[in-house]
């Protein structure tokens, strides 16, 4: 092992002592770029490309269209973990013993299992549609009654890029707790995303209630959409409570509804 010995300063060390704190100074330009990156004016600048602005009627169809395509793109993940429950596994491993011991080939059971594996596909694409009309029954139905009426603790925002809405924001009370009120419909096209225009949009709804003295938020999400968990977390709620979603669908496979609050900082809002 080679030895180490601390001894004092002498002249000669003049132009080793400079590099050692050159090299060390230098190792924190990645982080303070980020940090410089992260401040608010910086941000301002860079995302100059996009501005947010309160929800108006000419854009009722798009808004739902930006919705509902955000909702559908997690269907995949419901199949997939549909694909991982024990009982499902047990289904299709018997029903390709069963194909087997009765035409005696792996191509046709294997062609079976593959015709179940489409039904299973088109049941879980049906029960999301459900959902998907489900919001749009909702307050998404008349989206000025709900989120627009004046007087009201409620507003609903869109990102726009030239001229086109991509991402959306609603806050209005939470109908499950009195006192508290509700972020929903999130949602950022595809393209636009990871440039921090969700986390502006959240930051818009969470300061105008604040503006208000409101001081709990939450919002519902569900087990699969993580892209969603990470901005949330990021903009400082916590997850209080994951529970089964009330269906038949949801039980058969465990599918857990988180619940995430925010305490509001009311100090210096007006
Ligand atoms: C969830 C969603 C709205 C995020 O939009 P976005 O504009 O990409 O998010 P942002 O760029 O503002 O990111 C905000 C934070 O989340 C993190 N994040 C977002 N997407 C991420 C990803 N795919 N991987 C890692 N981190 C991610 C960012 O790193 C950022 O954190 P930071 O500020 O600490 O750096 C978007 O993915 C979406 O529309 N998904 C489909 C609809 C949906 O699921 N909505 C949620 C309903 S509950």
């Amino acid at each position: 092992m080679t030895s180490i010995k601390i001894r004092r300063y002498e002249d000669d060390d003049e132009e080793e002592v400079k590099e050692i704190f050159t090299l060390g100074m230098s190792e924190h330009v990645p982080t303070s770029f980020v940090h410089l990156l992260k401040q608010p004016p910086t941000q301002m600048l860079l995302m100059s490309w996009f501005r947010i602005r309160e929800y108006r009627d000419s854009d009722y169809p798009v808004v739902r269209e930006v919705y509902s395509t955000g909702f559908r793109e997690h269907v995949g993940a419901i199949f997939i973990l549909s694909l991982q429950q024990r009982w499902a596994q047990a289904l299709l491993f018997g029903l390709f013993l069963l194909l087997f011991f009765l035409f005696e080939s792996v191509l046709v059971s294997l062609l079976g299992l593959s015709g179940v594996l489409l039904v299973g596909w088109m049941i879980v694409h049906h029960l999301f549609n459900q959902g998907v009309q489900l919001g749009l029954r909702e307050d998404l139905k008349d989206i000025h009654a709900s989120y627009m009426l004046p007087g009201r603790i409620s507003r609903f925002w869109v990102a726009e890029s030239e001229g086109h809405v991509v991402g959306t924001v609603g806050i209005l009370p939470c109908v499950g707790e009195p006192g508290a009120w509700e972020l929903k419909r999130i949602s950022v096209r595809k393209e636009f995303r990871g440039r921090g225009l969700a986390k502006r949009l959240c930051q818009t709804a969470l300061q105008f209630v604040a503006n208000q003295k409101v001081e709990r938020v939450v919002l519902f999400t569900s087990m699969v959409q993580s892209d969603a968990h990470r901005l949330y977390h990021s903009l400082g709620f916590r997850k209080e409570e994951e529970f089964v979603w009330p269906s038949l669908p949801a039980k058969l496979i465990h599918f857990l509804v988180f619940k995430y609050a925010y305490t509001v900082n009311t100090v210096g809002s007006h």
